[in-house]
């Protein structure tokens, strides 16, 4: 018989389970078994075992969630900011409580290890407390008419920044709770209600996540969730006339496609990646090579912002690697529940993927440093050096943990290579010479560049922006608000007004 997990199911959780871990389907304010029929098993990365029975929405059942997004909307964006603000507060209080639960789910749903998940649940504690924050800073401006001549200054804007209406948050596998409320906690402190499309390996997680912000007392129909496959309802929930704005994180191919879709609803977009780290010569080599292991390694290398390239020069190249490949002998590899550091990957096709990127380029001449071993899911960490320009591995984003070194000449060639990239998210440098970093800086073509540091998203109040194929939009508290509301102006003509002074 199918091995199943013991999911949670006290307190907050104890009404979202049914027998043989069917996971129900919250109506307004009641979690229902899910009558449409259809569901979604959702099988652990980790040994196969079910983790859970998701509800594969009908069409129906969608318009009718939207509806009452739609009605819930307005009285949420009418309430005091307070209210708001306490609600955020009490999720991130649940989402500390509730830490050890997620890092179960998330061990067993998509195998990232203790460390991380617990990670994952306390940076979404924090982004929702410091998301209610903000909301409290945010506000419009006032503006004088006689500062755009021939006008005067009895014309006066006063601006708001008004909520889209019913934003629809798609977050990716790799981070189901974390890249959720960071979608989530904008939309909803602006007075926006939001739908969660989880990914289907997540789903569980979504589903867990709304059970949590409905305790934390968000009206009905404020924050809700609809689970089933991206590649059958994608298009139906991305194209729905009741949906304002769409916030997804994922793979470019998808974002492609709903940079298509989406029409004239503002969508956000952040995608994939191919983030160069450029050693220079003058490097401090351990820093480098401690940035880009843990860089490129954590969670298996399933993250936009992973280390996936390696440009350094002939020179620096052995003393580089000399520090590189003992830390990466040194990681541990298994499973999560054992807190290893590289576990399964998400699924055997995304294994078979890296994969071949690895033959490729081993078939093509690039020299294999260290492992290029594989049982099933699970990838050991690799490095390969002497990475050419018509390898795969070169370009593709490989999004599992196998690192590419690239030899270059000079730095100018480096930051050529870097550039011709199809993706532009980060590019991390490696100098002593802080000169050298900006000029550098300044040439690739990302949306951030870090000195001295590995790619990464957070702090997450820091704007987070991809170009090119790696996203559309900025992404980070204030950014994501932004993002969530439009500007309004109400414009006072004042005829009778005694002027007054002042900017
Ligand atoms: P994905 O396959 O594009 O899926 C992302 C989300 O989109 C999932 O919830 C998926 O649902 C949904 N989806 C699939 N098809 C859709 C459609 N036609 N319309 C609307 N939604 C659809 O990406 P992934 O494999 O989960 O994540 C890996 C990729 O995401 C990598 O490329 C990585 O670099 C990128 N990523 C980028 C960032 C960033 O911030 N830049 C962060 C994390 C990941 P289903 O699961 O049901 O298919
Ligand atoms: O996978 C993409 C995430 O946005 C990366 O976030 O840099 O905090 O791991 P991270």
């Amino acid at each position: 018989m199918e091995k199943t997990i013991s999911l949670p199911r006290e307190g907050v959780f104890a009404s979202i389970l049914e027998e043989g871990n069917h996971l129900k389907f919250l109506r307004n304010s009641d979690w229902v078994s899910y009558d449409g029929g259809r569901t979604i098993a959702v099988h652990s990365p980790v040994d196969g075992s079910l983790v859970g029975l998701v509800p594969a929405l009908s069409k129906e059942t969608i318009d009718e969630v939207f509806q009452r997004a739609r009605e819930a909307q307005k009285s949420w964006a009418e309430a005091g900011l307070e209210e708001r603000v306490d609600c955020l507060y009490r999720a991130a209080d649940l989402m500390e409580k509730h830490a050890d639960d997620f890092v179960e789910i998330l061990g067993w749903e998509i195998a990232k290890n203790r460390k991380d998940a617990r990670e994952e649940a306390t940076r979404s504690a924090q982004y929702l407390r410091f998301t209610a924050e903000e909301g409290r800073r945010m506000h419009g401006e006032m503006m004088r008419g006689d500062a755009f001549a021939p006008f005067a200054r009895n014309k006066v804007a006063l601006t708001f920044r008004v909520p889209l209406g019913v934003v629809l948050a798609i977050p990716p596998f790799n981070y189901p709770v974390n890249l959720a409320v960071s979608k989530i906690a904008p939309g909803l402190i602006s007075g926006n209600s939001v739908v969660l499309k989880p990914p289907t390996q997540g789903s569980v997680s979504g589903i867990y996540l709304t059970a949590l912000f409905q305790e934390a007392g968000f009206p009905p129909g404020v924050m809700q969730v609809i689970t089933g496959r991206g590649s059958e309802i994608g298009d139906y929930l991305t194209t729905h006339p009741l949906v304002n704005m769409v916030t997804f994180t994922g793979s470019s191919t998808t974002g492609w496609r709903l940079s298509k879709v989406t029409a004239m609803v503002p969508t956000l977009l952040e995608l994939g990646g191919k983030d160069a780290a450029i050693v220079l010569d003058d490097a401090d080599m351990e820093l480098a090579a401690k940035e880009i292991v843990s860089g490129a390694f954590a969670y298996s290398g399933q993250r936009c912002t992973a280390m996936k390239r390696v440009l350094v020069s002939d020179a620096a190249a052995p003393v580089l690697l000399e520090q590189i490949v003992p830390k990466v002998e040194k990681l541990t590899v298994g499973m999560p529940q054992d807190d290893c550091f590289v576990t399964p990957m998400i699924s055997k096709e995304a294994a078979d993927f890296v994969q071949e990127l690895t033959d490729d380029a081993l078939a093509k001449g690039a020299k294999l440093l260290v492992g290029n071993k594989r049982e099933g899911n699970l990838l050991w960490p690799t490095v390969i050096d002497h990475v050419t320009t018509d390898m795969r591995l070169a370009w593709e984003e490989q999004f599992g943990p196998v690192v590419p070194i690239i030899r270059v000449k000079d730095a100018q060639e480096a930051v050529r290579l870097a550039n011709q990239s199809e993706y532009g998210l980060q590019s991390a440098i490696f100098t002593r010479n802080i000169d050298a970093a900006l000029g550098i800086a300044h040439q690739l073509e990302v949306g951030s560049v870090q000195i001295n540091g590995k790619s990464a998203r957070g702090p997450d109040h820091f704007p987070f922006v991809g170009i090119k194929a790696s996203g559309m939009g900025a992404q980070g508290v204030r950014y994501s608000i932004e993002s969530m509301t439009r500007t309004k102006a109400i414009v006072f003509n004042l005829h009778e007004w005694g002027g007054f002074s002042g900017l």
